[in-house]
C-alpha cells in the first residue's frame, strides 16, 4: 500500500512534470481539470500531514499574502552588465578583437536580449533555494517567494546529471498579452498605465503580496550557467543541458562560427523579434567556450566575451500641430501631442503622450515643431527630441502648461513632489464626475451589468446622474428609450443596480474612488474599520496605524470624509442598501487581542496550517510579518523552526511560543 508520504512525493513529481509539459515546453500531457484535481489533492494531504511539508513543492507556486520585507543578499559572482553596441562596425570590432585575442578558433553564441529584469537563481541538490534580484550588482533583494510563483522556474530539477551546486541567471519577463491585458483593466480604471513590460516585471517582482505576484503570469528565460562544475567548456551546450533539468532557453539561440553568420543572426532577428510574445531589446554576442571567456576575461564593469548589440528604437519625424489636455478621474491632467500622422512600426502615430509640464519644458517644444516620435519598448508613443534645424522656418509659439482646467475653468494645482498638475474641482468637473461613476460600475468594483461608460455619458447628459448614489434612484422609465435602449437592456441595467447592493464592504470601499484608495488598500481599510462611519471619522493616527498605510494614503481618506458632498453621497447609499459594513460572519470572528503586534510564523503545526494562524492573527488585530527584527513580538512556533531564525530570536530576544500558547492567547 502507498502510504501518505509517497502519495505526496509521487503527486509533487507529476505535477512538477506537468507543469513543465504545459508552461515550458508547451505540450501539456493532462487536462487543466486532472491537472486541479491533483492539485486539491496534493494540498488537502500537505495541509493534513505537516511534518511532509517542503518548500518547493508544486503547490508552494500559488503564492501567500504575507507582507515581507525583502532581505538583501551578497551575490556570489557580481551581476555585471554588458557593453552596448549600436553599429554593425562595432559588431565588427568586437569579433576582431577576440580574434586577435584568442589566436585560435572561435564560436560566438548568439543570443535575443530579453527587455526584463535580471534574475539570478542558486539550486543545490536539485532545489531552488534562492532568487536575487540585480540590485547594485553587489548585491540583491531575495525575492524567492515572489519567483516561486513563476511557473517556468523549476522548483525541483529534471534528471540527475545537474551540478550539485550551481548558479542560472535568466531575465524576467511580463509577456505582452499579460501586459496589455494589465493595461487595459489600468485603462478602464483610470490609472496611470504601465509604461512598458520591463518596468512591469520589475514592479511585479518586488510586490509584498506574492498571491499578486502569481496572478501576474510573468515567465522567464534563462541564459547564463555559474558554477565549478558545469557540464561542459560550451556555453551553449550547457544551456542546452540546462533546459533538459527543466529551465526555459530560448530556442531562438544560435552558434555561429564566422561573422558573417552572426550579421545574418541580427538581420533576421531584427525583423523576426517582433513576433516573439516577450519585450526583446537587441541581441546579445557571447564567445561559446568557457575556457576562451577564462581568457578575455572581465573588465571592471562587463565582460571582454560578450557584448549586446542594440536594435534601433524605431523613430519618425513628424509635426506638431497642438497640445491638449485630457482630464482624469482624479482630475490629473495630461497633456497630448496632437501630431501630423506617421508611420511608425507598422501604425499610424497622431498622439503622444507629453506626460507632465517638466518634460514638456525640457524639451523646449513650440507649436509647429518637427519632432521625433519613438515607440521603443513603450507602448504609448513619446517625443524625444526637435529637429532644431527646421525651427527656423516655424514661428509657432512655445508650448506652455495649462494654468486652468479645459473643462470646467478651475485653477489647477500641483502638490509638491508631484510632477502631475490637478484639478481640484472634485464635486462639479465633468470628466472627473463621470470617470467617477464609470470607476464604481467597473468589474473590480461594484461590477455592474449592463452599464458601460457611454450610457454613464448619457446618463450625465440627461440630467439623471450626477454622483454614484443616483444610479440607485434610476427607474426602468428613465433607461427606456434613452440612446434607443429597449425596456430588456432597461431591466437588465436596473438589475446589475440592484445587486451590486451585495457587493462586499471592501469592494465597496474601493468603488468610491478615493484617491490612493486601490484593492488591497480598500481590503485592509474593511478589515481594520468594519463600518464606514468608523472610517469616516478614524484619526490621522488611527489610519497611519493601519498596516501598509501611510501619511499620503491616510490625509487622502480624510480629504475624501472631509468633504461634505461625499459624506451625503454615503449616506445616500447607505439608504440604498450598499453594504457599508463588513458582513457578521467576518466580525464575528474579529478581537483586538493581538493589536500592536508583530508576530512571525515559523516551523510545522499540528493544530491548524501556517495559513489558519495567520488569519487568526490578523483576526485579532495581529501583524504576520515575514522576518524576525527587534520590534517582533513574539514567535508562533511549530516543530523544525530553522535553526537561522532561532539564533536570531536568542540574539534579540524575542520570545517564541508553541501552538497551544498561541490558542490560550486569542481564546
Ligand atoms: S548575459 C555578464 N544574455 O542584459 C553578462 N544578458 O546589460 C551576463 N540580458 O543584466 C548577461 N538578455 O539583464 C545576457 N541573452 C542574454 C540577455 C541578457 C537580456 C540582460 C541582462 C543583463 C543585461 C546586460
Amino acid at each position: 500500500m502507498t502510504t501518505v508520504k509517497e502519495r505526496i512525493e509521487d503527486l509533487r513529481n507529476a505535477l512538477h512534470q506537468h507543469n513543465h509539459n504545459y508552461y515550458v515546453l508547451n505540450q501539456p500531457e493532462i487536462s487543466d481539470k486532472e491537472f486541479d484535481d491533483m492539485m486539491s489533492e496534493l494540498q488537502s494531504l500537505e495541509e493534513a500531514h505537516p511534518e511532509f511539508k517542503d518548500e518547493n513543492s508544486p503547490s508552494m507556486r500559488v503564492g501567500s499574502d504575507i507582507s515581507k520585507n525583502f532581505t538583501q543578499v551578497a551575490h556570489q559572482y557580481p551581476m555585471l552588465s554588458l557593453g552596448n553596441t549600436y553599429s554593425e562596425g562595432e559588431v565588427t570590432d568586437f569579433y576582431e578583437r577576440i580574434r586577435k585575442t584568442l589566436n585560435e578558433d572561435f564560436e560566438i553564441c548568439c543570443e535575443i536580449k530579453f527587455d526584463g529584469t535580471s534574475i539570478s537563481l542558486t539550486y543545490e541538490d536539485g532545489k531552488l533555494v534562492r532568487a536575487v534580484t540585480r540590485g547594485d550588482g553587489e548585491k540583491g533583494d531575495d525575492v524567492t517567494d515572489n519567483v516561486k510563483t513563476i511557473k517556468t522556474i523549476p522548483l525541483k530539477l529534471h534528471g540527475n546529471d545537474y551540478p550539485q551546486s550551481f548558479e542560472i541567471r535568466g531575465e524576467i519577463l511580463m509577456p505582452w498579452s499579460v501586459f496589455d491585458e494589465l493595461n487595459r483593466e489600468r485603462e478602464m480604471r483610470e490609472e496611470p498605465l504601465l509604461a512598458n513590460p520591463r518596468n512591469a516585471a520589475s514592479g511585479t517582482l518586488k510586490l509584498q503580496n506574492s498571491s499578486i505576484v502569481a496572478s501576474r503570469k510573468l515567465d522567464a528565460y534563462l541564459y547564463y550557467l555559474l558554477g565549478e562544475n558545469l557540464p561542459f567548456d560550451g556555453h551553449y551546450e550547457n544551456l542546452q543541458a540546462a533546459a533538459s533539468w527543466g529551465f526555459k532557453i530560448s530556442d531562438t539561440t544560435k552558434k555561429c562560427s564566422t561573422l558573417q553568420e552572426v550579421f545574418d543572426y541580427i538581420n533576421y532577428w531584427n525583423i523576426e523579434r517582433k513576433n516573439l510574445p516577450v519585450a526583446t531589446d537587441g541581441i546579445v554576442l557571447k564567445v561559446n567556450s568557457l575556457r576562451q571567456q577564462r581568457n578575455l576575461g572581465f573588465t571592471a564593469k562587463s565582460p571582454r566575451w560578450a557584448i549586446a548589440y542594440k536594435f534601433q528604437a524605431e523613430r519618425a519625424l513628424t509635426r506638431l500641430n497642438t497640445v491638449t489636455y485630457q482630464v482624469g478621474r482624479t482630475g490629473a491632467i495630461t497633456p497630448v501631442a496632437n501630431l501630423e500622422p506617421v508611420q511608425l512600426s507598422g501604425t499610424v502615430v497622431k498622439r503622444a503622450s507629453l506626460h507632465n509640464e517638466d518634460i514638456i519644458n525640457s524639451l523646449d517644444l513650440h507649436i509647429g515643431d518637427m519632432v521625433y516620435v519613438e515607440k521603443g519598448g513603450e507602448i504609448i508613443p513619446k517625443i524625444t527630441g526637435v529637429d532644431m534645424e527646421s525651427r527656423e522656418f516655424m514661428t509657432g509659439d512655445k508650448v506652455k502648461f495649462i494654468t486652468n482646467c479645459p473643462e470646467c475653468g478651475s485653477k489647477l494645482i500641483r502638490y509638491e513632489g508631484e510632477a502631475a498638475h490637478y484639478c481640484p474641482n472634485e464635486t462639479t468637473c465633468p470628466p472627473q464626475i463621470k470617470g467617477r461613476i464609470e470607476h464604481f460600475i467597473s468589474r473590480r468594483a461594484m461590477n455592474i451589468d449592463g452599464l458601460g461608460p457611454e450610457t454613464v455619458d448619457k446618463f450625465y447628459q440627461e440630467g439623471l446622474v450626477h454622483n454614484v448614489a443616483d444610479l440607485y434612484q434610476l427607474s426602468i422609465n428613465d433607461i427606456t428609450g434613452l440612446d434607443g435602449k429597449k425596456e430588456k437592456s432597461a431591466n437588465k441595467i436596473i438589475a446589475g443596480i440592484n445587486q451590486s447592493k451585495n457587493v462586499p464592504f471592501e469592494r465597496v470601499i474601493f468603488a468610491l474612488g478615493i484617491r490612493f484608495v486601490g484593492e488591497t488598500v480598500a481590503k485592509k481599510l474593511a478589515k481594520a474599520f468594519g463600518d464606514i462611519e468608523s472610517l469616516e471619522n478614524a484619526s490621522l493616527e488611527t489610519l497611519i496605524n493601519v498596516d501598509e498605510i501611510g501619511e499620503r494614503i491616510a490625509k487622502s481618506i480624510q480629504v475624501y470624509f472631509g468633504d461634505e458632498s461625499n459624506r451625503e453621497i454615503i449616506e445616500k447609499l447607505k439608504i440604498a442598501g450598499v453594504q457599508l459594513k463588513q458582513s457578521q460572519e467576518d466580525l464575528a470572528a474579529r478581537t483586538d487581542k493581538l493589536a500592536g503586534k508583530s508576530i512571525v510564523i515559523s516551523g510545522v503545526f499540528e493544530l491548524h496550517s501556517r495559513e489558519e494562524y495567520k488569519d487568526m492573527i490578523e483576526k485579532n488585530g495581529g501583524k504576520n510579518v515575514g522576518s524576525i527584527s527587534a520590534k517582533t513580538s513574539f514567535i508562533l512556533a511549530g516543530d523544525n523552526m530553522g535553526p537561522a531564525k532561532l539564533e536570531k530570536a536568542n540574539k534579540l530576544g524575542v520570545p517564541i511560543i508553541n501552538e497551544n500558547d498561541f490558542l490560550a492567547l486569542i481564546s
